[in-house]
């Protein structure tokens, strides 16, 4: 923890923390979700499909790592335990328990209209207020705005085989 750099953020970092361990969680169970999706989806397309689950997964782990360093860095803790994910996750985690794969896309694009709103939130919050986490959150909502987009044409793919 560096002391100027939490003196410069102009926000509630208690506050802040919160919502970034919240973010934190909804990533690991982003990351689960997709990940166990690419393992148990059937249909077709469906190696096209795998790819790009597994393309998200690493995404959504690479996002709760960047989460994980400003949390610390705001002089936090990390949520330690993964039975507290759904205490603190804002968007929730939809088990694939009908493995067909348009099933699958649409729960993950539901998860993702989620995620943007959560970092579109998160992007104007800290505007002006703390630079650190805004440049985060803006990278993060990138992400995710091109997953629901990746997704979608999965999707639109799918619905010319008249499915
Ligand atoms: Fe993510
Ligand atoms: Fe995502």
């Amino acid at each position: 923890m560096g002391t100027k750099g939490i003196e410069i953020v102009d926000l509630n970092v208690g506050d802040l923390l919160g919502i970034l361990n919240g973010a934190f969680s909804d990533e690991w169970l982003a990351y689960y979700q997709y990940w166990i999706g690419a393992k148990v989806v059937k249909g077709p397309m469906k190696e096209a499909v795998i790819a790009e689950l597994l393309q998200h997964a690493g995404d959504e782990l690479r996002h709760a790592d960047m989460l994980a360093m400003r949390i610390i860095q705001l002089g936090g803790t990390p949520v330690t335990k993964p039975e507290e994910w759904y205490k603190h996750s804002g968007c929730g985690y939809d088990a694939p328990d009908d493995p067909f794969v348009k099933k699958v896309l649409e729960q993950n694009i539901k998860g993702e209209q989620c995620a943007i709103l959560t970092y579109r939130k998160l992007v104007d919050l800290t505007a002006g207020k703390d630079p650190v986490t805004h440049n985060i959150a803006l990278q993060i909502l990138q992400d995710e705005v091109e997953h629901e987009e990746d997704l979608q044409e999965l999707v639109e793919d799918l619905q010319t085989l008249g499915l």
